[in-house]
């Protein structure tokens, strides 16, 4: 990197350490403290994950860094602090939140997420910084430093949608957990992970926000050539929820090792809303299956789910095989 982005790293490492401290050592801290230990997070988690706590104040990262030799500018390119309208002024981004530190894939911090302890209209859950010139979303995910030597070792990796599940699921002993920004998983975070591993299990939350997005995720990192399986959950939890109700071991042993297959995803994500009974919704069903097997790229594989359909709603397969040779000209 430039002299310019090193400063940038330099004041996210700096405060990453200052905001641990303000977490673990102070009676400001406290009540964040407090918020993460009843959430099941414990003290080893909170130090491994250097998790910290940013003050209520309007202006602390500003004295805290130009004690350190830091300009405005700099801070404010870093996302750090928020110019205020039309004056010579500027405010902490973060106030009053846990902050996660996020690493890009070599480890160095180059954003924050900071969660609110509790409810506020009109705030979000989780604020993050902006993107900038050390801290592109679509090119970073959540814990990807950490869990490259354990996603090549076991040559797997686990993609969530939150911070928590990343953390709740290192505990749960899986270490090759990643995930993305809060955001639909990109062609570039696709293909980041495709460099190292082939194997990728889904684990988005139980909701239908979670199924919408696993469903695209899905897509897309079978485009980047990734072997991809779907874990999923009880409805309404997700994986944080799952493993502090039910436990490491049942998460480990039902959701991850009972994960579906891309086609079994895919039959019940196209499953929903429909109503099998009805001729329509059963045409147009099995129409969707057909166009999904048409995109495996393995015969015995297309063979299989043929079989499938023509047992479940007893059409014939040559039938079946011959509509899948129509769909098949008409998906591309
Ligand atoms: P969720 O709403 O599922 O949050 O959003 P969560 O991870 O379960 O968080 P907890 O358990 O309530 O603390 C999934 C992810 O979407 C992003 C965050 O990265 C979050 O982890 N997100 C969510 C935001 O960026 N902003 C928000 O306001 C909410
Ligand atoms: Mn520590
Ligand atoms: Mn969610
Ligand atoms: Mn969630
Ligand atoms: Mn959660």
């Amino acid at each position: 990197g430039s002299k310019s982005e090193n400063a940038l790293v330099d004041a996210h490492e700096l405060l990453k350490k200052f905001y641990h401290h303000l977490l673990v050592n102070t009676k400001e801290g406290q009540e964040a403290y407090d918020y993460l230990i009843n959430r099941g997070f414990t003290r080893e988690i909170i130090d491994e994950f250097e998790i910290g706590y940013a003050l209520d104040s309007w202006d602390f990262v500003t004295k805290f860094l130009t004690k350190r030799g830091f300009k405005p500018d700099e801070m404010e390119a870093a996302g750090l602090i928020i110019k205020r309208n039309q004056e010579e002024s500027y405010f902490d981004r973060f106030r009053d939140r846990v902050m996660f530190p996020i690493a890009d894939l070599q480890g160095r911090t180059i954003a924050f997420s900071g969660r609110l302890l509790k409810e506020i209209k009109g705030q979000p859950k989780y604020l993050n910084s902006p993107e900038t010139s050390i801290f592109n979303k679509s090119r970073t995910l959540y814990n990807f430093h950490r869990a490259k030597k354990h996603i090549r070792k076991n040559q797997q990796v686990i993609l969530f949608e939150g911070f928590a599940d990343v953390i709740s699921s290192v505990t749960a002993e899986c270490q090759q957990s990643i995930a993305t920004m809060g955001t639909a998983l990109t062609e570039e975070q696709a293909k980041i992970i495709r460099r190292n591993v082939e194997s990728v299990i889904v684990c988005y939350d139980a909701d239908s926000a979670g199924i919408e997005a696993a469903y695209k995720a899905v897509n897309i990192l079978t485009d980047a050539g990734c072997s991809v399986k779907v874990a999923t959950m009880p409805d309404g939890y997700d994986p944080d929820d799952y493993i502090k109700e039910f436990g490491a071991a049942k998460f480990r042993n039902e959701v991850i090792e009972n994960s579906l297959t891309l086609m079994a995803f895919k039959m019940r994500y196209l499953r929903r809303g429909k109503n099998l009974q009805i001729e329509a919704d059963r045409m147009k069903y099995i129409d969707e299956v057909l166009k999904a097997v048409s995109q495996l790229t393995k015969a015995v594989e297309k063979d299989y789910y043929l079989r499938q359909l023509s047992q479940e709603f007893s059409i014939s397969l040559d039938a079946l095989k011959e509509q899948q040779q129509q769909v098949r000209h008409e998906v591309k």
